[in-house]
Order: C-alpha cells, then structure tokens, then sequence
C-alpha cells in the first residue's frame, strides 16, 4: 500500500490539514483560478478533491462540480459540507487514473500538493496526460503544488508548525534521488499522544512542470508563484502551473 493510500494519515491530519481557515483560503483562491485561466468556465473537475474545500469555491459561482478522490474518508467530509452548503455536485470515489469522466471540461485543478503521488514517474506524467483529452477545447489545467527550487531553498532540516487547536506538528524534509523525490515524516503530538508518519512524492522545477505539461499536449503554459499572479523565484511558496487546450 502506498502512504496515500493510507485512510488513517488522513484522519489523523485532518484537523490541522483541514481546519476552517483553510476552507475560507480555498474559497478566496476559486476566483483568483477563475481570473488566471481568463475564460468562462461552466464545468470544472478537481482531481484529488480531498474534502472538496475548492469545489465548494467553484460552486458558489454557479459552475457545475466534480471532485474525483481516492479517500472515502476525506470525500464523506466533501459530502457533508455539500450538505451543509446546499451544494448540487458529483463525488466520485476512484484513483484519478481510473477515472472515467462522461463529459468534458471548462476546467480541471489539482490543488494543495496533490500532484506527483505516483512511485511510477510515467503515472504522473499519464494524469497530465487524461486531464488534456478531458478538456474541451480552449479548457485549462491548473496545478498549485511546492516547487523544487523553492523546496532546495527554504528546507529546513526540522520545521515545526504550531496550530490553533494546540496542535503540534514536526516535520523532517530531505530531498533525495538526486532531488527527484520530497520525503518527509511528519509527528503530530496532540494533547499527551504523538502520531508519526511517513510521506515521498515527486517534485518538480518550473521547467520539469513546464516540460510534462507540453509533452501532454498543452500550448499556453504559464507558471505563477502565488494565487495573485507573482513571478515564481525563491521568494515565492508556491508553484503554480496554468496550461490551456
Ligand atoms: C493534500 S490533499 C489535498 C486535497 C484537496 N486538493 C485540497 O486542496 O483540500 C491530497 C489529496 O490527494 C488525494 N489522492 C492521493 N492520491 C490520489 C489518487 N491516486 N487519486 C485520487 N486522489 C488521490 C488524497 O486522498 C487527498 O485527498
């Protein structure tokens, strides 16, 4: 079984991962995905929605929904909050390469580092890939994930995050196989218990992400730093990569 594969992570992480705050930032960055792709979206797919913070941003817009995830745990999360939210919107339960849509898109996100999961290099390629044959044309891709550089620049052998909650989270990063993979422990220490885990997934330059993005088919591909549209360098947190059919 892969690290991602693994409910328990998710239900461990979920407060800190998932908190309020982080649904009111989700919903701040729907429109600011709207403004950067620059055309009317009417339908748009989230692949690893997770608790569908950004499918709930989306459909305050009025655009029609799908979250495709492979946690039933975190998508029973989506359902209550599509519940909550009266929010009409397709849940689908499968790994994101098993997905079989049945129309195509205005739009398709992948959000929050969800992006590189795969062991297998050729599987992430292969999600660029499908998310290009489900576009309409003029659609756009839009991945917001952590970017090599940025990582080579800011890792700090320890980092510890502190949360509302009380919640303590310590993190162990490296960069290993020749910087291809990010592999980090995470231990959260909760009251008087500790959880450890263990995480690797790819990680990308912008040229990497640039690369992939055109060898799946893309022509307009533009890498951003921030939500707000900054240049991506080493003093941003993000990358993000917008690529039109
Ligand atoms: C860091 S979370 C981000 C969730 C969501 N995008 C957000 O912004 O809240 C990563 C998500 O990827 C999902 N995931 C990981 N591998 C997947 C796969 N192969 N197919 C579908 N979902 C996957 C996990 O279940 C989890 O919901």
């Amino acid at each position: 079984m892969s690290w991602y594969q693994d409910e328990s992570l998710w239900e461990v992480f979920y407060d800190c991962m998932f908190d309020q705050a982080s649904f009111d930032l989700a919903k701040q960055q729907c429109p600011q995905i709207l403004e950067m792709v620059g055309h009317p979206v009417s339908n748009m797919l989230d692949l690893a929605c997770g608790p569908g913070r950004h499918l709930l941003g989306f459909a305050s817009f009025g655009i029609d929904v799908t979250g495709v995830d492979l946690s039933g745990y975190l998508l029973s999360h989506a359902a209550n909050h599509f519940e909550q939210e009266q929010v009409a919107g397709t849940l689908v339960h499968s790994d994101m390469l098993a997905y079989e849509p049945k129309q195509k898109f205005d739009l398709i996100t992948n959000l929050f580092t969800s992006f590189g999961y795969y062991p297998e290099a050729n599987d992430n390629q292969k999600v660029l890939n499908q998310a290009y044959q489900w576009l309409n044309k003029g659609g756009s891709l839009v991945i917001d994930t952590f970017g090599k550089e940025q990582l080579a620049h800011t890792m700090e052998p320890v980092h510890l995050t502190e949360y509302d909650n009380g919640d303590l989270r310590v993190e162990r990063p490296l960069l290993i196989n020749n910087m291809r993979v990010f592999a980090n422990e995470w231990i959260l220490i909760r009251g008087n218990e500790a959880f450890r885990r263990e995480y690797q997934h790819f990680v990308y330059s912008a040229q990497e992400m640039e690369t992939m993005l055109s060898l799946a088919g893309f022509e307009d591909i533009r890498i951003y730093g921030s939500f707000e549209g900054d240049e991506y360098d080493l003093s941003c947190e993000r990358l993000i990569a917008v690529a039109q059919k």
